[in-house]
């Protein structure tokens, strides 16, 4: 068993003594904690090793080398502390190793820890397929489970036009769905994510999504109706409209009142399905289990992942019962709904249900009103948007972003970027009001220097 040091030993320790420490991280740490340089020394070995080996494809967006974590701290390899409001882009829902997530794993890695959920019956597959059917936004649904976003997005995409029998899609300019072939013809975000793999998916459209500084652009059903439909692909021969309630990798834009009710109505007078992509916004994250519950628009499809099992891979779909009429064989996946990751959902759920998403509304109204505060003395913050614990904020340029994220890291606070010039907040569900503001000091100070000039 190993030793359990409290929190005052663990602050009292050097750098050298943390990284051979192999006791759990106490939740409640004091963060930011910053102790070497970044990276470090530990780091940095690890970075080079990494480097030598790995693809080129991957973005690391600063050099943070992950540890031991918990709640919303994370520690690096060399000792320093963090507060984490990014969740591992709004995947460690419950936090870093919620007690009642890692109890749940624990109990279902002793049962079973795998069994091809597609071919045989499994407790706990069961067990999530129907908790998830009673918390769909729509009547009478039905669920597939995978492993990642993309996967829900594809199998979504195959529904779609298993069901309707018609070959198009549509989805919005500045989207992710994912980066596997069928999903990456539905996201359009940046152009490096396609630059080179040649042609997607044919049939797939896109119009523009609600433009947060440009109220009266013509977007969303209006510009499907008096462009594509007028212009490029007839109604009939569309299958499916792809959506994010609120546009995640693409700026964390919140549509208007009205603007998803509308691509529902839309849907229904062509016969159209209307696929929601909840992958990021879904879980709690926006104060409601799904985002398209503020709207009060049922959704025909919808894709879920990312927080699903506060960090285990588990994504899929929820679709109308009537909908998914696929014949068996027509979809399967080996790992997709594997009993341990479905035993963190269902304790993540419950998690999410009993207090989380309500958190997510006191945690995250207080950090937008805490960013709304500094926008008058601030003038390079710019619009501040959101629902919950999922907050966009603007810088004036792209590089004035990156300058930003990277100040953040460097005073121990983690946050991402997002679309061409915002900063995404999007922590753990369980981030309290005291970290709030902790992070809100850091932001202040980044600030500061992003005006000053002084880019790290
Ligand atoms: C809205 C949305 N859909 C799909 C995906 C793809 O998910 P994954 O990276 O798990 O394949 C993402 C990932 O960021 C996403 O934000």
């Amino acid at each position: 068993m190993t030793a359990v040091t409290t929190p005052d030993q663990q602050l009292a320790s050097t750098p050298d003594d943390r990284s051979a420490d192999r006791a759990p991280l106490a939740p409640d740490v004091a963060v930011p904690d910053l102790r070497t340089e970044l990276p470090g020394p530990i780091a940095r070995q690890i970075i080079a090793r990494d480097q030598a080996v790995t693809s080129p494809s991957l973005t690391r967006v600063y050099p943070l080398v992950v540890r031991r974590a918990t709640g919303c701290v994370i520690e690096d390899v060399d000792g320093n502390r963090f507060l984490d409001a990014n969740a591992g882009i709004a995947v460690c829902a419950t936090g870093h190793a919620h007690p009642a997530v890692t109890a749940a794993i624990h109990a279902q890695v002793d049962d079973v820890l795998h069994y091809c959920s597609s071919d045989f019956y499994l407790p706990a597959y069961a067990d999530l397929c129907e908790r998830l059917a009673a918390l769909a936004p729509m009547p009478d649904a039905a669920v597939f489970l995978s492993n990642s976003g993309t996967e829900a997005v594809e199998a979504a995409l195959k529904l779609a036009r298993h069901h309707t029998g018609r070959p198009n899609v549509i989805a919005f300019l500045g989207a992710f769905h994912g980066r596997s072939l069928g999903s990456l013809s539905l996201t359009a975000s940046k152009v490096r994510q396609r630059a080179g793999f040649g042609i997607t998916v044919p049939g797939s459209f896109h119009a523009p999504y609600f433009d947060p500084h440009d109220d009266r652009a013509l977007t969303g059903a209006a510009y499907i109706e008096q462009v594509l439909f007028a212009q490029l692909t007839h109604p009939s021969d569309v299958a499916a409209i792809f959506v994010e309630p609120i546009q995640g990798e693409g700026g964390y834009i919140v549509p208007p009142a009205g603007w998803l009710a509308d691509l529902r109505a839309l849907c229904d007078e062509h016969g159209i399905l209307l696929v929601i992509d909840e992958v990021q916004s879904g879980i709690g994250r926006t104060g409601t289990m799904w985002a398209c519950q503020h709207d009060g628009v049922e959704p025909d499809i919808m894709c879920i992942g990312k927080g699903l099992a506060s960090g285990l891979p588990l994504a899929g779909i929820l679709a109308r019962r009537s909908v998914m009429d696929w014949e068996p064989g027509g979809h399967g996946s080996t790992f997709g709904g594997n009993p341990v990751a479905c035993a963190a959902a269902l304790a993540t759920i419950d998690l999410v249900e009993s207090e989380l998403a309500a958190n997510a509304i006191t945690v995250g109204d207080h950090l937008r009103a805490g960013l709304e505060a500094q926008r008058a003395d601030q003038p390079v913050l710019g619009q501040v948007r959101g629902r919950g614990l999922m907050i966009g904020l603007d810088l004036p340029d792209h590089d004035a972003a990156g300058a930003m994220e990277r100040a953040c890291f460097e005073r121990g606070l983690l946050v991402l970027t997002c679309g061409e010039r915002s900063i995404r907040l999007a922590p753990p569900l369980v981030m309290t009001v005291a970290q709030a503001d902790i992070a809100l000091a850091i932001i202040t100070d980044a600030l500061a220097d992003i005006a000053s000039g002084a880019r790290p």
